[in-house]
């Protein structure tokens, strides 16, 4: 598979009319595009329905962290909408996951519409090891903690995890190697990695085996967005 067909680009902006530029623009480069609260507060989900009738496929990143009826029900509402991909948050829970992706699963076979895939969130790539110990009072590694999230969502049914790229491999080998590993704090090695915290540049994930990396600021905040994607396909390739 291309990497290109790995690449999944946040539109982390709040006009509509911007993100589908970044669509039009991008097309040709990733193969999903990611809706996230910035953009979905704004637009609502009609932003969905502009981006697949450009023939793009969305990340519904929205991050459900609820009882189990509320983020079933909001599961079911991004299945009917028809996104290749969304997320919870695997601390809300087993009860919270398994219901959700059973719900859906459910729905989708009697409707026969195609499941869309149900990724954990499991610790943010802008949590820090200290962060994660003195503000959120987890006394284990955080590596440990990814690990422990990653076999909960895998034991609710999910089909993968949002991870940092620093954990793709440990997640492989402890979950399986079929479990999609979405890794978001991917950078150029020429750019910042502005508030995340644990990055890694698009060709280390791909090699250690994400299954999808997100780029959002590594491409979208460089003054040609286009270019600096060409570069990184020029040194993807390169051995
Ligand atoms: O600009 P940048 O490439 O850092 O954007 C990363 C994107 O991935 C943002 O939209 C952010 O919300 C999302 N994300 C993340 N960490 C997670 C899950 C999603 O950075 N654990």
């Amino acid at each position: 598979m291309s990497w290109r067909n790995k690449l999944i680009i946040a539109l982390d902006v709040s006009d509509p009319q911007k993100a589908l530029s970044i669509v039009d623009m991008l097309g040709d480069y990733a193969g999903v595009f990611k809706v996230g609260f910035e953009l979905f507060v704004t637009a609502g989900p009609k932003i969905v329905e502009d981006i697949h009738k450009k023939n793009k496929k969305v990340f519904l990143d929205l991050k459900f962290h609820d009882i189990p009826n509320t983020v079933a029900k909001a599961a079911l509402a991004a299945a009917n909408m028809g996104v290749y991909m969304f997320n919870v948050h695997t601390s809300g829970g087993l009860q919270m996951m398994k219901r959700c992706r059973d719900t859906v699963a459910e729905h989708c076979d009697k409707q026969g519409i195609t499941r869309p895939k149900m990724i954990g969130v499991t610790v943010l790539t802008s949590i820090s090891s200290d962060m994660m110990k003195n503000e959120l009072s987890v006394n284990h590694t955080l590596k440990t903690q990814v690990k422990h999230l990653a076999l909960l969502a895998k034991q609710a049914g999910l089909d993968g995890v949002v991870a940092s790229p620093q954990e793709i491999s440990m997640i492989k080998t402890s979950v399986g190697n079929d479990f999609l590993v979405v890794t978001p704090g991917i950078r150029p090695s020429w750019v910042l990695p502005d508030d995340q915290m644990r990055t890694a540049t698009p060709k280390q994930a791909l090699r250690d085996g994400a299954d999808y990396i997100v780029m959002g600021r590594g491409i979208l905040a460089q003054e040609d967005p286009v270019k600096t994607l060409e570069l990184i396909s020029i040194d993807i390739l390169t051995a």
